[in-house]
């Protein structure tokens, strides 16, 4: 791990723009404030799928009609508060299926299957520490019938279209009939966007510069951390919530006994999180072979989680 951790700090920063992966935001530190960050006030996305799971898993289930014994794929699973929903109303119907939630964050899964453990003890799990692109390759072995679940907006947060990349790799291995539940954040008013990375309390700028903590703790950098700052964009065009963290003077970094100019005013591009119209929505799915059985959105107009079908 910290040999593709290194490599990877190491890659982005010699590229121009520099950048840094929001992959590795997510050690012990990152994944409690990302959950801190859920509870935020400004941070809509989280209440906005709540609220649909809440109020609409009965429906989900019902457009989904598995017809015999099934499995649900969660790629990004989290700490699971908004799944859980889910799960409980398809396990008022069955029993008859397997949960395989996939997550990065090693401390995340843990956390995850020992809430469950309580919580839904009829619930038939089988936890997965892996990157997306790794799990992927293992929903081809399976021959049961699939819901693959990609919620709380995860889409959003490929660089360079990636998305396209991954529901096809998806599509790929999954089977005709199989479905996909994706959860989008919606284009809207761009400040309540804007907002939501920007809170007041200051929590996704922590979560932003834990990056460079997390960099200088594991790989021995020595990144000033107050001599960066969060600095997040939105852009109503292309959709793209940006999230940066710039230089505030002119420094050097040393990481693995290599030395790294920044400039003053030079920005790392940390984070891209996605927002999606319908018809953006529409043509993802057309375009890596899916059709759309259903949209749920919350009352908002904020949110939507897209059932999707591969055809
Ligand atoms: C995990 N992901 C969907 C979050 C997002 O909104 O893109 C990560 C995040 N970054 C800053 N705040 C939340």
């Amino acid at each position: 791990m910290t040999d593709t951790f290194l490599a990877d700090i190491l890659a982005g920063l010699i590229r121009s723009p520099k950048t840094l992966p929001s992959m590795y935001f997510y050690n012990k530190a990152g994944s409690k404030l990302f959950q801190t960050i859920m509870q935020l006030p400004e941070y809509y996305l989280t209440k906005s799928e709540f609220e649909i799971l809440d109020t609409q898993s009965a429906d989900i289930y019902k457009d989904f009609n598995p017809s015999n014994r099934f499995e649900i794929v969660e790629f990004g699973a989290g700490d699971g508060s908004k799944t859980k929903l889910l799960l409980k109303e398809i396990l008022t119907h069955t029993e008859e299926f397997v949960y395989s939630p996939i997550d990065i964050s090693k401390s995340a899964l843990k956390g995850l299957d020992k809430s469950y453990k309580v919580e839904l003890p009829k619930l038939n799990m089988n936890p997965i520490n892996a990157d997306y692109f790794s799990a992927l390759d293992g929903l081809k072995s399976k021959s049961t019938t699939k819901l693959v679940l990609f919620m709380g907006s995860n889409i959003g947060n490929f660089k360079d279209d990636g998305e396209l990349d991954f529901l096809k790799s998806m599509r790929a291995n999954i089977s005709v009939g199989d479905h996909a539940l994706i959860g989008f954040d919606l284009k809207k008013d761009p400040r309540v966007i804007l907002d939501a990375y920007n809170d007041k309390s200051g929590v996704t700028r922590e979560f932003n510069l834990n990056l460079l903590k997390r960099i200088n703790a594991e790989l021995g950098a020595d990144f000033d951390i107050p001599s960066f700052e969060h600095y997040p964009t939105y852009n109503p065009i292309t959709g793209e919530a940006t999230s940066y963290l710039i230089s505030l003077k002119d420094q050097n970094v040393r990481i693995d006994n290599k030395l790294f100019h920044f400039e003053y005013g030079e920005p790392i591009f940390t984070e891209i999180s996605k927002k999606y119209s319908d018809s953006d929505i529409s043509k993802l799915a057309l375009s890596t072979g899916f059709e759309i059985v259903n949209n749920y959105y919350d009352c908002k107009h904020y949110f939507v989680d897209s059932l999707w079908r591969a055809v």
